[in-house]
């Protein structure tokens, strides 16, 4: 059989030059089953109109089933000399069915039919997404909770800036986490609907019930106008966004990961299973893991650049550019997917090490903000309390001592405030317990934020 669609106004046929550069089907394969299930709820509607007969309809939804579950159980034979999934499906219907096949593409365009396939695999990916998320942000809620009582050193400009819990550095990450599963859920809603009967760009001369196709495949509407459906791939750049501000997330945490299991830091143990060794320097655990999310960063918002690229300047209404859409989403959906599914895995089983965290609070005067407070609850202005601990800073650094072991004689040259409760200011766990303001560091803060994050996610 012929594998191609069209032909009717060709003398010759195409080129294998052709064939080559234009057949999308070694990847929109993975469409076939919602390629099939549209075709059949476009088929039930076709004879419900009175557009084709109950029985070529029957014949039809007969051959189709029969296909998809071939190809459900691996056994069909992807000829990959074919155009793409829909001529294939449609010329595999008709080879199997006879003529009455031909009927299937009445009022239909690969237009809206290939807008249709992809919007109803994007919401099973969405979907699929959504749930690794709320799976990686159910571990996250639950180290925090287990690591309630650890104080780490909290960091700006990767200097030590101020004490804080590790539970509220990793419900940092929930709250990034939940951001992420709106915007995904807000992309759903966009993704949800129908572009079927738009057919090529204007529409069908026929009398389709556009509502019952979109009822069928659980469609919430229909698509306004046929020449914007057959045209929007948004919702793809907007799968492709959402997706890059997640790794993006994921990717600051495998930088954090990456650092805290250094020698350097010493914050953070890695399962052995989950590392990797080298080939030359015997003694190396390498975290191959959270650098291979960080790098994957790269083509997961190069896949975002590449389709606004192909989307700019395309005149209405369906252009061959639009085919570029579908290996950047693919690819995008796999990527996210490995991610999500090792970083939640890695979260689960990696070992914080109290006391390497304690030690870092302990030096780097990360109570000095404290004092200032302190000097400032006393009436100075703190802008002067802010200089004068700066001051004592220098001191202490001068005399390589930590704040807190400066002699209330020592300070007291800094300001005559300062009493013998100044060193309960400097204590890095009365630091944190004085944060307990909604979203601040203090244990009770924290845990008020994860009886929420629970809350929100079920739990
Ligand atoms: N393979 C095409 C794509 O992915 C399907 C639509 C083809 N439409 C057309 N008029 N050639 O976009």
């Amino acid at each position: 059989m012929t594998d191609k669609v069209w032909g009717g106004r060709f003398d010759k046929g195409p080129d294998e030059i052709l064939n080559l550069f234009n057949a999308s089907l070694p990847f929109d394969k993975r469409l076939y089953a919602q390629d099939i299930d549209g075709s059949m709820a476009h088929c039930r509607m076709l004879a419900k109109q009175g557009i084709i007969s109950a029985d070529e309809a029957a014949q039809i939804l007969e051959t189709l089933k029969e296909i998809r579950a071939e190809m459900d159980r691996g056994e069909f034979l992807f000829d990959e000399g074919f155009e793409d999934i829909h001529s294939l499906v449609e010329k595999t219907l008709v080879k199997r069915a006879g003529p009455v096949g031909e009927k299937l593409h009445t009022a239909r365009s690969r237009n809206d039919q290939v807008s249709l396939d992809l919007r109803m695999y994007m919401k099973e990916a969405i979907r699929r997404l959504e749930s690794l998320i709320h799976d990686m942000q159910g571990v996250i809620v639950r180290r925090a909770e287990e690591e309630i009582e650890v104080i780490m050193p909290g960091y700006t400009h990767l200097q030590r800036a101020q004490p804080v819990l590790l539970a509220h550095h990793l419900m940092a990450y929930y709250e990034m986490l939940k951001r992420d599963r709106e915007r995904f859920l807000e992309n759903y809603r966009r993704v949800n609907v129908l572009p079927l009967g738009s057919a090529a760009l204007a529409g069908s001369t026929f009398d389709l019930d556009r509502e019952m196709v979109a009822r069928e495949l659980g469609f919430e509407k229909i698509s306004e106008n046929s020449m914007d459906a057959v045209s929007d791939r948004d919702f793809v750049a907007e799968f492709l966004f959402a997706s890059s501000l997640l790794i993006m997330h994921l990717s600051r945490l495998s930088e954090e990961i990456v650092i805290w299991s250094s020698q350097e830091f010493g914050f953070a143990t890695l399962p052995d299973e989950l590392c990797t060794g080298s080939s030359i320097m015997p003694q190396k655990k390498n975290p191959d893991i959270p650098e291979l999310v960080r790098g994957k960063t790269g083509r997961v918002f190069g896949h975002l650049v590449g389709l606004l690229t192909t989307l700019k300047g395309l005149p209405l209404s369906y252009n061959k550019d639009l085919q570029e859409d579908k290996e950047a989403f693919f690819d995008t959906m796999d990527t996210m997917e490995q991610c999500l599914a090792v970083m939640t895995r890695l979260l689960e089983s990696m070992t914080f090490n109290k006391e390497s965290m304690r030690e870092g609070v302990e030096q780097g005067y990360l109570a000095a903000t404290d004092l200032a407070d302190y000097l400032a609850r006393k009436g100075l202005p703190f802008r002067q309390a802010h200089e004068k601990v700066g001051k004592m800073v220098l001191y202490a650094m001068q005399g390589k001592k930590e704040l807190r072991e400066l002699t209330l004689e020592e300070m007291k040259k800094f300001s005559e405030l300062i009493e013998n409760d100044v060193y309960q200011w400097l204590d890095p766990l009365h630091c944190v317990r004085r944060r307990e303001l909604p979203g601040g560091t203090g244990p009770g803060a924290v845990r008020r934020q994860i009886e929420l994050a629970k809350r929100e996610m079920g739990i």
